[in-house]
């Protein structure tokens, strides 16, 4: 039996696929995944060597633990279709003369804002469920992934899904599902706060004489150098400000012109926004 399927082969599907055939942890004889469209099977056939189909329902009964990849718009449809084919504990609908009970089954979701509960109310109420707030830079293998555990979920559940999402970059596993909220308004809308900045602090040097394509790669390695300094470093960000202002120096002038402009609390305030509008998304699907 193939170990791992994948409903909906698109972007973040691929990345996942790449990042764990990358790091040997599936073979692509390990791995199959469905999507609607024919040039995704054939692109993910090509480039990653992984069986492909348009069947959804092939994956279910050849995965033991299966990834949601659809876009959260997609959801509801596939969740009817497996829904419908599987038999959750109390039900025990058959298909191709062999029962499937839904604990038989991980069904791991990324899609943004879909519930545990709303995964459960269609997939069982004790399905092994996890679900997954990823973000873009998983595409590079540099991303940052929160997972919650369903109450019917193992601890060997939640390693499996935190193996799979660490080929990508890094992986945590929460206990209250609550958090993803906060978790989507800092890692998964986190990336495009940094190229804000990234953007603000290259057109202000281009104001200040440099050219804007020297600008832009100087502000994306200073980004990055800072972020690579800090990790080494293990010192807390007060502590590495410190490092770089000197009393009365360039880098002290602007970090008074952050404060007095209340930077911090720009940034407090959008985060706040993001995750307020991630609670409302929660509640209206
Ligand atoms: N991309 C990110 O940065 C990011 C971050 C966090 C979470 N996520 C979540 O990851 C999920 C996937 O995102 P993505 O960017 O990979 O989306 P995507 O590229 O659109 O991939 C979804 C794929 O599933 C296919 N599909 C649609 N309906 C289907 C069905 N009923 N059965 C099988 N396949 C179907 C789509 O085909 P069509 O295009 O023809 O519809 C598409 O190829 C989303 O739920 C999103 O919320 C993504």
């Amino acid at each position: 039996m193939t170990k791992l399927g994948f409903i909906g082969g698109g972007n973040m599907a691929e990345a996942l696929i790449r990042g764990l055939l990358q790091k040997s942890l599936f073979k692509p004889s390990d791995v199959i995944v469905s999507d609607v469209a024919a040039s995704r099977r054939r692109k993910l056939a090509r480039a990653l060597r992984v069986a492909t189909t348009s069947d959804n329902l092939e994956v279910l009964g050849k995965a033991r633990a299966i990834v949601l990849a659809v876009k959260p718009q997609q959801i509801d449809a596939v969740l009817n279709q497996i829904g419908g084919a599987i038999a959750p504990s109390r039900a025990g609908s058959r298909r191709g003369g062999k029962p499937r009970a839904s604990r038989d089954r991980l069904f791991i979701s990324i899609a943004a804002g879909v519930t545990l509960s709303r995964l459960q109310s269609t997939l069982g109420e004790n399905a092994r469920l996890i679900r997954v707030m990823p973000n873009a830079p998983a595409m590079v293998g540099r991303g940052m992934a929160a997972l919650v555990p369903s109450r019917g979920a193992s601890k060997a559940d939640e390693s499996f899904a935190l193996k799979i999402f660490r080929a990508v970059g890094d992986a945590v596993a929460l206990k209250d599902e609550s958090m993803l909220d906060a978790v989507t308004a800092l890692s998964g809308s986190g990336p495009a706060y940094v190229y804000l900045f990234i953007k603000a602090l290259a057109d202000a040097a281009t104001s200040e004489g440099l050219p804007a394509g020297l600008a832009l790669r100087m502000a994306l390695k200073t980004v990055e150098g800072a972020e690579y300094n800090m990790r080494m470093s293990k010192l807390t960000p007060d502590e590495m400000i410190r490092i770089v202002a000197s009393p009365g120096g360039t880098t002290e002038a602007a970090l008074k012109r952050f404060a007095a402009a209340n930077f911090s609390g720009i940034v407090a305030d959008a985060v706040k926004a993001a995750a307020e509008r991630s609670r409302e998304l929660g509640r209206s699907n």
